[in-house]
């Protein structure tokens, strides 16, 4: 098949790029619009008959026009995806999730592709600490974040082109990732870097939050199965049972990194903060036959910490501003 591929340069979309040429033979085209989020390094090495780069924004209906037209199947990661961004300015959230990816579905619908859109567990809002449930397909909408509020909006409007014009949809709602080429705006990055550089890991608040974390691989090879044996029209959820608080994982990557456990520092809460997020993955697993590989978080996190260290000329350019905004929250 021919992918095209929103957002590649970002985190999960360039890890998906990397794990779709490896483990298929689809050639991949990837649209992305490179905003401080995106980094063409993150896409180096890759075979260059199987991969070719456009740099555009997915608001762009001509260009998304044409690019849609010569492809089989769009796989749609493109977003603006940080909470703290979206509470300092929601603008581009609407931007870019909303009509963006009103553009991406209006093109597919008139080229009759197969579309899959990558979503988030946030859509659902969140559960109570002590609350023995988790997420399912069928769980109410209920985001709380601009972020997540645009994020549910692209879903929701995914469905209605499912539903009115017979758009050949997929859509999956993911738990937190963690891996390779992650912005250190995210929590695990930031954590590890901060140690790295000598600065204190920063949590938010007392760090009870809870997040269903799994491999960015995982994710992956979780749309891959959805591309080729999702039914049209359904949602999968994708996680791999990976619930830890935020203290816990804080404590972890000090220790992991050799550090006394409780050397960081508590900073102002993220206002409107999700308490726990936790996955039901049972549909994609008994449906589709799915299941995670990396099942040891520690092991996982151990080799994401070793490369951040060995990759300190992917992240370093970022560092130094990305704490800036940070400080002038107080975070
Ligand atoms: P990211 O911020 O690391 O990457 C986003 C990418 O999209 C960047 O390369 C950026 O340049 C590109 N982009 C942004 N606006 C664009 C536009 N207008 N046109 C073209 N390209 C644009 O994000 P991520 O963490 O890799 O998330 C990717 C997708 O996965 C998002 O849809 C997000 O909601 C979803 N998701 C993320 C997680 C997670 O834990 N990070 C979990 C579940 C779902
Ligand atoms: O659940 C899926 C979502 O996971 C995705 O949809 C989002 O795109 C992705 O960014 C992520 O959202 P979170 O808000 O959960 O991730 P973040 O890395 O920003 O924060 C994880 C947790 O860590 C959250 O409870 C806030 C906390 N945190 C974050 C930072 C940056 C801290 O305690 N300290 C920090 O410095």
């Amino acid at each position: 098949m021919r992918l095209l591929v929103t957002g590649g340069a970002g985190f999960i979309g360039s890890n998906f790029i990397h794990y779709a040429l490896a483990h298929t033979d689809h050639h991949v085209t990837v649209l992305d619009k490179l905003t401080y989020a995106g980094n063409l390094e993150s896409l180096m090495g890759l075979p260059s008959d199987r991969f070719n780069f456009v740099q555009g924004d997915i608001v762009d209906a001509a260009l998304v026009d044409e690019l849609v037209g010569v492809a089989d199947a769009v796989v749609h990661y493109a977003a603006e995806s940080h909470n703290d961004n979206s509470l300092r300015d929601p603008r581009p959230f609407l931007d870019t999730n909303i009509v963006g990816t009103y553009t991406l579905i209006e093109a597919a619908r008139r080229h009759g592709n197969r579309f899959h859109h990558i979503s988030t567990d946030e859509v659902y809002g969140d559960l109570e600490l002590d609350d023995p449930a988790r997420f399912t397909e069928s769980t109410p909408y209920n985001p709380s974040s601009p972020y997540s509020s645009t994020k549910a909006g692209s879903d929701l409007l995914v469905r209605a082109w499912v539903r009115s014009f017979d758009l050949q949809a997929t859509i999956s709602n993911c738990s937190n990732n963690y891996g390779p080429y992650q912005h250190v705006e995210k929590f695990i990055p930031r954590q590890i870097t901060n140690v790295i550089d000598g600065i204190r890991p920063k949590l938010y608040g007392e760090g009870k939050n809870v997040r269903d974390w799994i491999h960015a691989d995982d994710h992956s090879s979780a749309v891959l199965t959805i591309l080729e044996k999702g039914l049209i029209g359904e949602t999968y959820l994708i996680g791999a049972d990976g619930e830890k608080n935020n203290k816990d994982v804080v404590e972890l990557i000090l220790t992991e990194m050799g550090q006394q456990p409780d050397a960081y520092d508590h900073v102002v809460d993220r206002p409107g903060h999700d308490l726990r997020y936790a996955i039901d993955s049972t549909k994609l697993r008994t449906e589709l036959d799915w299941a995670p590989q990396y099942q040891d978080f520690e092991a996982g996190l151990g080799a994401t910490i070793q490369w951040y260290r060995d990759n300190q000329s992917w992240w370093r350019p970022q560092k130094a501003a990305t704490e800036a905004k940070y400080k002038e929250q107080g975070q």
